[in-house]
């Protein structure tokens, strides 16, 4: 581990005891609503983190304005998306919860990184040229250094790994080859962080279009988090299939059966052979019902906390607050040191 991380650590309030803990970073856009992807691939995971962990998870509400977002709705979703990471299992006490326009040293380091990344580098990203197609009408200067963002996102707090989607891979390989061109021409500045995809649930599809991934731009192939069982209900049983009636895990021929039987073992923990041989000789009708009950099941708890959570936005802000303070802190001192190195006059 760096001596930089060690450091970071130890003004993370850990400095009596013996285990320096390696820290993550990871973060969500606030630009729609959670989605049970977002959970099983995500926020599970960073739950499961945060114990082993010097844990910082943000919400990214920079990222989202590369593409336009209506003022109320943004606000809305920044403070249900902080009660729903309290209410998914996320500590504020184990963890940095905080929003990212909070901590404004993620857009001063984001300048400077931008002068470190090759035009040619971001055409080459798939993100940008997927989003720039979807939004011909808007291809913005934000949306091509969007991963300009997310490196000083990770790099701000010197992490050592950043758990993300396959779809974000590309990003955080990125950021590698800037930290390091930096550190190359710097010294060691930055901890070059690793990607760290989960196995489990990492990837939930459509129940409408299993051959696409599970997307808050299709409401009805998608679970929300915050969605009335009886709506979880009827997207289940709506779930898309195929007709050839036997219940077998197979994405590639069966991606429909195969979507339904891995949320079912990411939600009850069961392997595959135990839950084929459970639903052996049932019918889809059956199996659409059972993973469709699960599912409430799961999501019921964490609705409920976060509708608790949101009557009291004095707590919440609280949280954001005092997370954005303990961000900064570590943030600062890494901008610092840039701006030390680069030459630019202490403040
Ligand atoms: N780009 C990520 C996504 O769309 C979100 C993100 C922004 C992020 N900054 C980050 C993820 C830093 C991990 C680390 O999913």
């Amino acid at each position: 581990m760096t001596e930089t991380a060690n450091q970071e650590t130890a003004k993370n309030g850990t400095e009596n005891q013996e285990i320096i803990k390696k820290r993550i970073f990871s973060g969500i856009q606030p630009s729609g609503e959670l989605t049970l992807g977002s959970y099983m691939g995500a926020i599970r995971n960073w739950k499961a983190l945060q114990d082993q962990y010097d844990c910082v998870y943000c919400i990214v509400d920079l990222h989202t304005i590369t593409v336009r977002q209506n003022p109320a709705d943004l606000r809305r979703r920044c403070m249900t998306q902080l009660a729903q990471y309290i209410a998914c299992g996320l500590d504020p006490e184990k963890c940095i919860l905080f929003i990212q326009s909070h901590v404004p040293e993620h857009a001063e380091l984001s300048w400077i990184l931008g002068c470190y990344t090759q035009f040619g580098e971001l055409s080459r990203m798939t993100q940008f040229k997927q989003k720039s197609q979807r939004h011909a009408d808007n291809i913005n200067a934000g949306l091509f250094t969007y991963p300009v963002l997310m490196a000083a996102d990770i790099l701000l707090y010197q992490a050592d790994l950043v758990p993300v989607g396959a779809d974000q891979k590309q990003h955080v390989e990125l950021c590698r080859d800037i930290a390091t061109r930096f550190n190359n021409i710097y010294g060691n500045i930055f901890t070059i962080p690793e990607p760290f995809i989960p196995e489990v649930g990492a990837r939930i599809m459509s129940l409408n279009r299993p051959e696409d991934k599970m997307s808050k731009s299709d409401p009805e192939g998608c679970v929300f988090l915050l969605d009335k069982p009886e709506d979880i209900k009827r997207k289940f049983k709506r779930a898309v299939t195929d007709s050839d009636g036997r219940i077998l895990y197979n994405p590639a021929e069966k991606p429909g059966v195969s979507n339904l039987l891995a949320i079912y073992s990411a939600a009850t923990g069961e392997n595959m052979p135990d839950i084929i041989a459970r639903f052996d000789g049932q019918g889809y009708g059956q199996l659409k019902s059972a993973v469709g009950d699960t599912v409430i099941e799961i999501l019921k708890p964490i609705r409920e906390e976060t509708e608790r959570l949101l009557k009291d936005k004095k707590y919440l802000e609280e949280i954001y607050k005092a997370g954005a303070e303990r961000a900064s802190k570590i943030a600062r001192k890494t901008l610092l040191k840039t701006h030390k190195k680069l030459g630019f006059l202490p403040r």
